[in-house]
C-alpha cells in the first residue's frame, strides 16, 4: 500500500497594521532601544488595536489566503485545528468560530494549548488526521494576540510580545514530501516559570486577581531561556542525526522567533549558517504560536520541491519540539 504523508500545499498570514516600535516602549516603561535590540533582537511588533477583535479576526484573513491561492471551496475543508493560548474566549473554540465565519460547514475543529509549539504540536496533529487517510483537507492555524495578556507596565515581558497568525493547509502526498519526523516533548514541571496565573478553574477570575494582575503572562525570563537555548538546540539536532541530515542536506531552519540568542544557538548546534535560517523577529517580535507559519509566509517564495525545513520551538508548559518536512510544491511567487 501506497504510504500516505501529509503535505503542507498552502500558506498564509497576517499580521496587524500597528507597529509598536522600541522608541514607543520607551515611553511606556523604563527600557531603551539598544537594550532591546542586543539582549531580544527585536525593533517592533505588530498590535491588534480595535476594541473588539481577537485572534480569529488575525487568523481568519491567513486562512482566507490559502482559500483564494487554492481556489478552494470552505466546504471542502475536513478539519480545523488552531494553535493558541489566546482564544477569542475559554469556550468555544476559536476553531468553531473561524470555521462558522469562513463558511467550513463540514468542519470539526479545536484548539490546542501549547503555548509557543502550539503550532508544531497542532501540525503534528493535522498530519496525523490526514495520514489515516480519512481527512484530505486539514487547516492547521498558528495564531495569538498576545497584546491582549501582555502587562505594559512589565518591561520584562511587554517588550518581546506581538500579535499574529499564520496557516496552513494541509494535503495528502504519495511522492515522499511532507511532514516526515517529529520530535516533540513537554515538561509541567516548567509550569512555574511562564504561566497565566488567574481565568482558569484553579484562580477564577475575580476582582482580586484582576487587581493583582494575575490575567497576565508570567515570565521568569532568564530561566525560561536556559531551558529554551538548551531544548531548542537538542531536539533539532536530533532530529537531523536520527534522519542521517547533515547541515548541507538542510535548506532552512524556521525557529520560534523568542530571542535572537536563542535562534543563533540553535543554528550554531545544526552547523546552519545565517542564510539559512528563517529570522523576522526583528519586526514581529515574538508571536507565540504564529511565529513559526508566519516565516513559512514570508519565506514561500524561496520554498522548492525537495527543501529539508526543519520546524523548532520551545515555550511554556514547558513544551518544545522539531519537525523534519520535505517541501512539496515550488511556489509560484
Ligand atoms: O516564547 C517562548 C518562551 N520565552 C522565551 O523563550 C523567552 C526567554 N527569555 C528571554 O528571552 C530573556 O530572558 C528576556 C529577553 C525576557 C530578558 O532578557 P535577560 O537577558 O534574561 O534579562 P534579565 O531578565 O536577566 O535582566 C537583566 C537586567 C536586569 O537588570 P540588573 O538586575 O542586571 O540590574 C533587568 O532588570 O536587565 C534588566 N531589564 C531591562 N533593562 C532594560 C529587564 N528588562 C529590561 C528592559 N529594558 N526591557
Amino acid at each position: 500500500m501506497t504510504k500516505l504523508t501529509a503535505a503542507i500545499t498552502a500558506v498564509g498570514g497576517y499580521v496587524p497594521e500597528y507597529r509598536l516600535t522600541n522608541q514607543e516602549l520607551e515611553t511606556m516603561v523604563e527600557t531603551n532601544d539598544e537594550w532591546i535590540r542586543t539582549r531580544t533582537g527585536i525593533k517592533e511588533r505588530r498590535i491588534l488595536k480595535e476594541k473588539g477583535k481577537a485572534s480569529s479576526d488575525l487568523a481568519i484573513p491567513a486562512v482566507q489566503e490559502i482559500i483564494a491561492k487554492k481556489n478552494l471551496d470552505p466546504l471542502e475543508i475536513d478539519c480545523i485545528i488552531v494553535g493558541t493560548v489566546t482564544p477569542d474566549m475559554i469556550f468555544p473554540s476559536t476553531a468553531n468560530i473561524i470555521a462558522n465565519k469562513i463558511g467550513a460547514k463540514n468542519a470539526w475543529g479545536f484548539d490546542l494549548s501549547a503555548a509557543c509549539s502550539g503550532f508544531l504540536f497542532s501540525l503534528e496533529t493535522g498530519a496525523a488526521l490526514i495520514e489515516t487517510g480519512r481527512y484530505k483537507k486539514v487547516i492547521v492555524v498558528g495564531v495569538d494576540k498576545m497584546s491582549a495578556i501582555v502587562d505594559y507596565t512589565d518591561r520584562a515581558t511587554c517588550i518581546i510580545f506581538g500579535d499574529g497568525a499564520g496557516a496552513v493547509l494541509l494535503e495528502p502526498s504519495t511522492d515522499d514530501t511532507g511532514i516526515l519526523d517529529s520530535i516533540l516533548r513537554s515538561d509541567g514541571n516548567g509550569v512555574d516559570y511562564l504561566h497565566m496565573k488567574a481565568g482558569g478553574s484553579l484562580e477564577p477570575a475575580s476582582i482580586e486577581t484582576v487587581t493583582s494582575k494575575k490575567h497576565f503572562v508570567f515570565q521568569e525570563g532568564k530561566t525560561v531561556f536556559k531551558h529554551a537555548v538548551a531544548g531548542m538546540a537538542d531536539v533539532s539536532a536530533e532530529i537531523m542525526q536520527r534522519n542521517n541530515l547533515s547541515s548541507d542536506d538542510v535548506a532552512w531552519l524556521v525557529p520560534h522567533q523568542a530571542n535572537m540568542r536563542i535562534i543563533d544557538a540553535t543554528a550554531n548546534r545544526m552547523g546552519l549558517s545565517k542564510d539559512k535560517v528563517m529570522i523576522n523577529i526583528e519586526r514581529y517580535g515574538n508571536t507565540t504560536a504564529a511565529t513559526i507559519p508566519l516565516c513559512l509566509w514570508e519565506w514561500q517564495g524561496k520554498l522548492k520541491k525537495g527543501d529539508n525545513i526543519v520546524l523548532a520551538a520551545f515555550g511554556g508548559g514547558f513544551t518544545w519540539g522539531a519537525i523534519w518536512i520535505k517541501w512539496s510544491y515550488d511556489s509560484q511567487m
